[in-house]
C-alpha cells in the first residue's frame, strides 16, 4: 500500500474534523492557549492516522551511540509495528529491517554482538549491512540473492543519540534541530556514558507523556519528595524552541549546591539547572551537568506506550553509589508520573474532558509548542 492510499483510507470524516480542531486549538493566541480534548488521546482511528503521518515521518530516538560501541553490537526493537535491528556495521550505525526476506521471520531478538544474522527458520544468513550471504538449498534458477538484501531505514546520530525515521523521504534532521546546539552543546551530550536502561508499558497516550515531561507546572505537586527540593515549579523557565523541538529550564534554588561540575565549558548558571527538551515526536530528555535521562516513547495503541528510558553520566564524576541513588530517584519520578497519567487516561472518555486553558509560557508553554508542531506537521501531510 503506498502512502497516498494509506492516508486517504484513514481520513474518515471524524479524523478530518479532529484535524481541523487541532489546527484551531494550536492557533490560539499566546495568552489564551488550550490543551486538547480527551478524544485526541483515546480515539484509535485518529491514532492510526497519526501513525501513518506525524509518527511515521518523525525521527525517533532509539538509543545511545555508546550502547553500540563495538562493531557487530546490535539492539532490536519494534517501532510503530516495524521490527528493527540497530547495528554497528563497519560503515557505521544502521537501522535494518528485522524481517527475513525469505518468509518474514524475525531474525534477531534482544541485543548482542554478531558478525552475521542467521534466520532461526530456514537459516538464511545476512551480513551486518543486510546483504544475503547464504541461503541453503536455494538452487532454483529464478532465485537471485542480490534481490534479497534486508530492508533499511534512515538512521542518523546526533549528540550521542541514535535516530531512525521510517519514511522513505525523511525530514532534514539538522533543520529540525536548529537552535538545539546553543541550548545543550555546552553540556557535551555525546560525552555522557550510559549507566542504566529499562523498558515499561504504560497505559497512556504517547502525547500525554510528551506533554507531562515537558511542563514544569506539575513538578512540586506530583514530585514533592523527589524533585521539588531541586526543581520547584516556581523556578520553571521557558527556553528555546525550534522546528522540531521545545525546551524549558528547571532551575535549582540559589542556596542548593550543584551536583557535579560536568563539562568544562558549562557556566555556573547551567550547572544550577536541568534543561528539559523534547525532540518531537517521541523523545523527552533531561540534561544536567552530571546526568542525562532520556525517555523514548514508542506508541503501541491510542492508549498504550512502551517507554524505554536510559540514564547516562558525564565522565567518571559520579561514583557507583551516587549513580544507584539517581537510578532509584528516577524510578520513583517515573512511577509518580505514570500513576497520574494512567488515572488521567481513564478520565479522557468523559464528555467533560474538553481540553482546558494552559498556564503561561514558563509553566506550559512547551505544551503549546508541541500542539503547534503537531498541527504544522499535520498540515504538511495533506
Ligand atoms: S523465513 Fe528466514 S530463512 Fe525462511
Ligand atoms: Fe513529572
Amino acid at each position: 500500500m503506498n502512502e497516498q492510499v494509506n492516508h486517504s483510507t484513514l481520513m474518515t470524516p471524524r479524523v478530518e474534523a479532529m484535524r481541523q480542531e487541532l489546527a484551531l486549538i494550536a492557533s490560539a493566541p499566546q495568552d489564551a492557549t488550550r490543551g486538547l480534548p480527551g478524544y485526541f488521546y483515546t480515539d484509535q482511528p485518529y491514532f492510526e492516522y497519526e501513525c501513518a503521518t506525524v509518527l511515521k515521518s518523525g525521527w525517533h530516538c532509539v538509543g545511545r551511540v555508546d550502547e553500540l560501541a563495538g562493531i557487530g553490537d546490535y539492539i532490536t526493537l519494534s517501532l510503530l509495528g516495524e521490527p528493527l535491528i540497530i547495528v554497528h556495521d563497519q560503515s557505521g550505525i544502521k537501522a535494518l529491517s528485522n524481517v527475513c526476506r525469505h518468509r518474514g521471520m524475525r531474525l534477531a531478538e534482544g541485543s548482542g554482538n554478531t558478525r552475521r544474522f542467521t534466520c532461526p527458520y530456514h537459516a538464511w544468513m545476512y551480513s551486518t549491512d543486510g546483504t544475503l550471504l547464504r541461503a541453503a538449498r536455494m538452487n532454483n534458477k529464478g532465485f537471485d540473492p542480490k534481490t534479497c538484501k534486508l530492508g533499511e531505514f534512515a538512521c542518523q546520530t546526533r549528540y550521542g543519540f541514535i535516530y531512525v525515521c521510517l519514511n522513505d523521504t525523511p525530514h532534514d534532521l539538522d533543520k529540525e534541530l536548529t537552535g538545539l546546539e546553543k541550548l545543550i552543546g555546552a553540556y557535551e551530550p555525546e560525552n555522557y556514558r550510559i549507566v542504566h536502561s529499562a523498558s515499561e508499558i504504560w497505559k497512556t497516550n504517547w502525547k500525554c507523556l510528551v506533554e507531562n515531561f515537558m511542563e514544569g507546572y506539575h513538578l512540586s505537586v506530583v514530585h514533592p519528595e523527589t524533585l521539588h527540593g531541586y526543581t520547584p515549579t516556581g523556578l520553571s523557565e521557558k527556553a528555546a524552541s525550534g522546528d522540531g523541538f521545545t525546551s524549558y529550564y528547571a532551575n535549582y534554588p540559589k542556596d542548593i549546591p550543584y551536583r557535579g561540575k560536568g563539562a568544562p565549558g558549562l557556566t555556573d548558571k547551567a550547572r544550577h539547572r536541568s534543561t528539559l527538551f523534547s525532540i518531537f515526536p517521541c523523545q523527552v530528555t533531561s540534561i544536567a551537568s552530571s546526568l542525562l535521562v532520556t525517555l523514548m516513547i514508542r506508541p503501541l495503541t491510542a492508549e498504550t506506550i512502551e517507554v524505554r528510558w536510559t540514564m547516562s553520566a558525564y565522565g567518571n564524576e559520579l561514583d557507583e553509589d551516587t549513580i544507584n541513588q539517581r537510578i532509584a530517584l528516577w524510578e520513583d519520578v517515573n512511577r509518580e508520573d505514570r500513576e497520574k497519567l494512567e488515572i488521567m487516561q481513564s478520565s479522557f472518555r468523559s464528555i467533560h474532558a474538553i481540553g482546558g486553558p494552559l498556564a503561561g509560557p514558563d509553566y506550559e508553554g512547551t505544551v503549546h509548542d508541541f500542539l503547534l508542531w503537531l498541527a504544522k506537521q499535520d498540515s504538511h501531510s495533506n
